[in-house]
């Protein structure tokens, strides 16, 4: 089932994206706000200048109504580039630069005007009929220090909103250009980021697929490349446990296949045989008999193994007499050890009093198995010597043997699943090979270490560790 969904290179790209738009449309409006705001206080400061030029200047004869004065606000407001007309005190016209008839002796009645008649000097910006924007600067003719009038000033805006016009076309130019460049750029970016992403993807679905050998090559030193590196480091792990998992059951059906040809053989010439006498019928069955005891051993090592790794399978810790369980361990392993002419010694600490929390099964088993291996490969007259201490916070149970020893280079396997030293022999000795697969799980079902020094020719000494059991492990997995 495929899920259609926007692609994180889309996404990524997209929000470059927005990103650079808002960032454009903000710098593009706010320039335009603070362009426009300087033109105008420009302007405004320009032409209230000039007003008061003109009110200072024109202070005597402004109001006299005659034809120097006419002549003269026609050539300032040619000069000013601005239209000027004199009010009286009233607000009545009294002289108009443009000279239009419709506005002669008119009352104007906008605020500046009333502002400027009461004394203050002020500025409006005013939209005409025909849509032009014009900038009123009306100022007062003082006359005695009184108002005797005004002066307005009528400056046109329209150049000052064509320029700005001109440069927000020019910005937006440059801000589809800038944000096409942009949209180039984070597609790129975002290919760039996306691809080991989609690389990561792909190899995972690879590996959940079941093609367990991908990897992928990723150098970043950032999150992602660390990603890669924990995905390789889970994909190798996952193919080891594969591994393990295929060779264990090739290992299993080949020791199993072994006593079943056996008893195949051995059933197959009874059948097949002419014999009368019971004698011999009795000693195939018991050969037949000691077969099925091999398979129901390694059928039992196996369920014992899979037990002690399934988390579902608790095992409840108790205060022991370690000295109690060891002897109990003596005694089980008496008639075999003094089968082989093996001795087995105790020491229990400086007292011979231990108290520890454990569980008795496993460390039976783990016991068991140690002193088991430790007769079975110790030649006659040897000496196995079960030692418990505590050491700092650990129990401490070494199980030293006086026998044949491990070669350095089989040190490392002797834990694996049917690692058989010497494997013809071992084959005939009896044992499976699983013996210390199974100590090291049982051990490591009690948070504990085993590990294991030997001379090949003078023996070999196994040394387990059980850490003090916190007590909110006390009854755990
Ligand atoms: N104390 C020891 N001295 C010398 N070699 C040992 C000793 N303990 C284990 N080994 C070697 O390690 C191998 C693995 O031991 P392990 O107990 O797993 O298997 P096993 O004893 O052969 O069979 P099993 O215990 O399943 O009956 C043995 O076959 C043996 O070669
Ligand atoms: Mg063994």
């Amino acid at each position: 089932m495929k899920k259609r969904r926007f692609k994180i290179h889309t996404k990524l790209a997209v929000t470059y994206l927005l990103v650079i738009a808002i960032i454009l449309l903000l710098i593009n409006s706010q320039v335009i706000r603070a362009l426009e705001g300087n033109y105008l206080a420009d302007q405004e400061a320009k032409t209230l200048a000039n007003a008061n030029i003109i009110a200072l200047a024109g202070q005597d004869y402004l109001l006299s109504k005659n034809e120097q004065t006419n002549s003269f606000i026609k050539q300032y407001g040619e000069q000013m580039q601005s239209r000027i007309i004199v009010l009286d005190k009233k607000g009545q016209v009294a002289a108009d630069s443009f000279a239009e008839e419709w506005l002669e002796e008119r009352i104007l009645t906008f605020e500046e005007v009333k502002t400027a008649l009461k004394g203050e000097e002020t500025t409006g910006v005013h939209e005409l009929k025909n849509g032009e924007r014009v900038l009123y600067v009306v100022v007062p003719i003082l006359r005695d220090e009184k108002t005797a009038g005004a002066v307005m000033l009528v400056a046109s805006l329209e150049e000052i909103y064509a320029n700005l016009d001109s440069i927000r076309r020019l910005m937006s130019l440059y801000s589809v250009v800038g944000g096409l460049a942009a949209l180039l750029v984070s597609l790129l970016l975002a290919a760039h980021f996306a691809s080991p992403i989609n690389r990561l993807a792909a190899a995972v679905r690879r590996v959940s697929e079941g093609h367990l050998d991908q990897r992928v090559s990723i150098n970043s030193k950032d999150e992602i490349g660390l990603l890669a590196e924990d995905f390789n480091e889970m994909a190798a792990k996952l193919e080891e446990a594969d591994r393990t998992l295929r060779h264990f059951l090739a290992d299993a059906s080949h020791e199993l296949k072994t006593p079943l040809s056996s008893i195949k053989v051995l059933s197959q010439s009874l059948i097949d045989s002419q014999e009368q006498d019971p004698a011999v019928y009795r000693d195939f069955l018991q050969d037949i008999d000691s077969e099925v005891d091999r398979m129901a051993a390694l059928v039992n090592d196996m369920f014992q193994l899979a037990k002690l790794q399934d988390p579902d399978y608790s095992v409840p810790f108790h205060v022991h007499q370690v000295g109690e369980l060891l002897k109990h361990i003596k005694g089980l392993t008496a008639g075999e050890a003094f089968q082989k002419g093996v001795d087995i010694k105790i020491e229990v600490g400086a007292d011979g009093e231990i108290l520890w929390q454990l569980n008795q099964d496993l460390f039976t088993c783990i016991l068991l198995n140690l002193v088991h291996n430790a007769i079975r490969y110790t030649p006659r007259n040897g000496l196995v010597t079960v030692t418990a201490d505590v050491e700092g916070d650990s129990l401490v149970v070494r199980v030293k043997d006086t026998g044949i020893g491990i070669s350095a280079e089989d040190i490392p396997h002797i834990f694996d699943r049917f690692y058989r030293v010497d494997d013809d022999r071992n084959r005939q000795t009896g044992g499976t090979g699983l013996g210390l697969a199974i100590t090291r799980q049982a051990v490591l079902r009690h948070k504990g270490t085993i590990s294991v020094e030997s001379t090949p020719g003078e023996g070999s000494i196994f040394e387990v560790r059980y850490p003090r059991i916190q007590s909110n492990l006390g009854i755990s997995k």
